[in-house]
This record gives structure tokens, C-alpha cells and sequence, in this order.
């Protein structure tokens, strides 16, 4: 019989029909939110899922789902994994790095040129009718060209960010890495490693691309908002676990900080009520990979995985390993 597959949320129609190719599919293309419990349910009579980061995969629920051997996450963050109960259940878990890489530094770098350069609060004011003559402080922001940048998580979407400052805008790029990169990598992307406060008191923009762990929960929080300049921007395209977002929009409402760009958010899709009512924090629904060609590659990678480790092959990109099988070089990250 074909091993059964679960996907947990709405996919590219031609995803599931290729799917249904190798597997039993059933497929969430109604994308109903389902609960902790209905995803446990639906999943208890499956071998594999493709997920989308919105899923959570913890031992509750892998302990109701006693067939489960795949979970093929359509993101290259897996914060919704919880890898050691996977690896101890004995269940593949797979991400999509690489393919989405150029597309989420491209959308960083947006983030960041919209908060630095009010776009959005420039759209919002001209769209409201308050536009009524040239003047020369209206809506200005800070520089970008030429400025220092510092990015935390200096993982592939890091390094692409890095390229696009350094190469494109002749910024100074600062970074804050647990490693360091080989050096040819740092001097391709002219970037210096420093301490994570350096980076914080030196930064005239700040990007966020680290993965989120319980180690970086609040990674920046009062105290290292505090460090930053006033006239400083940051952006987070990670997790919104990473900031704390009640701390930030205290910072951005006082003028302790100049702005922000922020893709998500700690209870997503909710947004602290608090950042909904300020003008100076640039605020997008979690689209930092959303263009076509880069979901079709993450849906095809996410695919790719499950057809790979139910055909013996092994999982292409694995975050974790499983007792027996092949060393892969861990270096999923983002
Ligand atoms: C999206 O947030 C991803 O991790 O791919
Ligand atoms: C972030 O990418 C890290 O490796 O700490």
C-alpha cells in the first residue's frame, strides 16, 4: 500500500496532484485552522506530512500518531518542530533552506529601505489626503547608503543581505553570529564579526535572521533596545519570539528608537495592539518568501523530501538525524 500522506494546510494544487503520484494523499485545500488536537487527529493515521511552520510537532502529539515516520516542513524554519522528541519518536524532519534564500534578503533589505525611508508611512499620509505641499523635513527618514549595518544570524539569508549592503549600497556590515564564517565568506560579504553589544551600539540599522530556539527568546529585549541608537531602524524577518514586542513599541513610541520593519510577530497573526497604532513601524504578514517561483521551489523541495525518504533515499534536507542513518552535514539553518 502507498504510505499516507497529511497536508496540514492549503498547497499548490499541482503539489498535492504530484503527491498522489507516490502517496495516499489527503490534503487541508480548504486550509481550515485546525487545533492541536484535530491536527493530532488527522494526522493519527498517517506516515508523512507536509506542514507549513503553523503546525506544531511536539511528543503529545507525535505520541497519537504512532505510524508518523516524516514531517516535510514548506519552511526553513522549524521552531515548530520539536526536534529532540522527533529524533527520539524515531520521525524524519525536513525543511526547505537554500531555494528561499535570495528571495527573503531581497524582502529584508524592502523591510528595511521601507522603515529608513517612511514608504509606508508616506503612502498612508498621502492616501489620507494630508499631502498639501512640498516642505523639507516632510517624512524624513535616515540613510541607508553608506550606513553601518548589523545583522544578527549570519546563516544564508544573512550572507545575502550582507552582499546587498555591502556590494550594492556600500554599507559597513557588522555581524553577530553563535560561529564565525571562514574568512573568504566574510571577506565576500565584507562583513566583521563583532559582540552582539558592539553590534547593538554601532548599528545604524539592524536586521533580524536568526533562528528562533529557547536560547534567543527575547534575544532583543529593554535592555539591548536600550543600546541601540534613537536614530536606528531594526527589522526582524525571523521569528517574533526573537523581540520583545511590548518592549519595542515602548522603544518606537518614546523615540528611543526611529523605526522598525517587522514580518512577524510573536502571536502570529496577531499583532501587539500597541504596534498596530504607530506611524513608524513598517508591518507585512509574514511574505518575506512569498513570491511565486520561490513558494513553488519550497512546495517542490517539501515534496521532493517526502518522495526521497519513502523511495530509501534519505531525506534531501534533514534537521535532524535519525539512530542509523547517513552523517549529513547539519547546516540547515536560515
Ligand atoms: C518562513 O518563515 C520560513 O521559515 O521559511
Ligand atoms: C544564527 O544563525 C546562529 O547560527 O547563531
Amino acid at each position: 500500500a502507498k504510505p499516507r500522506i497529511l497536508v496540514a494546510q492549503a498547497i499548490f494544487p499541482e503539489t498535492v496532484e504530484r503527491l498522489a503520484q507516490h502517496f495516499e494523499v489527503q490534503a487541508n485545500q480548504d486550509d481550515v485552522r485546525w487545533s492541536p488536537a484535530e491536527l493530532a487527529r488527522q494526522l493519527a493515521d498517517k506516515d508523512g506530512a507536509l506542514t507549513t511552520g503553523a503546525q506544531r510537532i511536539d511528543a503529545a502529539l507525535l505520541a497519537a500518531c504512532p505510524r508518523l515516520r516524516v514531517v516535510a516542513n514548506m519552511a526553513v524554519g522549524y521552531n515548530n518542530f520539536d526536534v529532540a522528541a522527533m529524533t527520539a519518536a524515531g520521525v524524519q524532519g525536513t525543511n526547505t533552506p537554500d531555494v528561499l534564500t535570495d528571495t527573503t534578503a531581497d524582502f529584508g533589505f524592502a523591510l528595511l529601505m521601507a522603515a529608513a525611508r517612511r514608504i509606508t508611512e508616506g503612502e498612508r499620509y498621502l492616501r489620507a489626503g494630508q499631502w498639501k505641499d512640498w516642505r523639507y523635513d516632510l517624512l524624513a527618514g535616515s540613510e541607508v547608503h553608506g550606513s553601518t549595518l548589523g545583522i544578527i544570524g549570519m546563516g544564508r539569508i544573512g550572507q545575502g543581505i550582507a552582499r546587498r549592503a555591502a556590494h550594492g549600497f556600500g554599507m559597513e556590515v557588522l555581524y553577530h553570529n553563535r560561529t564565525r564564517l571562514p574568512p573568504a565568506l566574510e571577506a565576500e560579504c565584507k562583513a566583521r564579526h563583532v559582540g552582539k553589544d558592539v553590534l547593538l551600539a554601532n548599528a545604524d540599522h539592524v536586521v533580524l535572521v536568526l533562528p528562533y530556539t529557547p536560547d534567543n527568546h527575547h534575544t532583543i529585549g529593554a535592555q539591548e533596545l536600550a543600546r541601540m541608537k534613537p536614530t536606528a531602524t531594526l527589522v526582524n524577518i525571523a521569528r517574533g519570539g526573537i523581540v520583545d514586542e511590548a518592549a519595542l513599541a515602548a522603544a518606537l513610541r518614546e523615540g528611543r528608537l526611529a523605526a522598525a520593519g517587522l514580518d512577524v510577530f510573536e502571536g502570529e497573526p496577531a499583532v501587539h495592539p500597541d504596534l498596530l497604532t504607530l506611524p513608524n513601524v513598517v508591518l507585512t504578514p509574514h511574505i518575506a518568501s512569498a513570491t511565486v517561483a520561490t513558494r513553488r521551489a519550497m512546495a517542490n523541495l517539501a515534496a521532493d523530501n517526502l518522495i526521497a525518504f519513502f523511495d530509501g533515499r534519505g531525506p534531501l534536507t534533514p534537521v535532524n538525524q535519525l539512530p542509523g542513518a547517513d552523517e549529513f552535514l547539519y547546516q540547515n539553518g536560515l
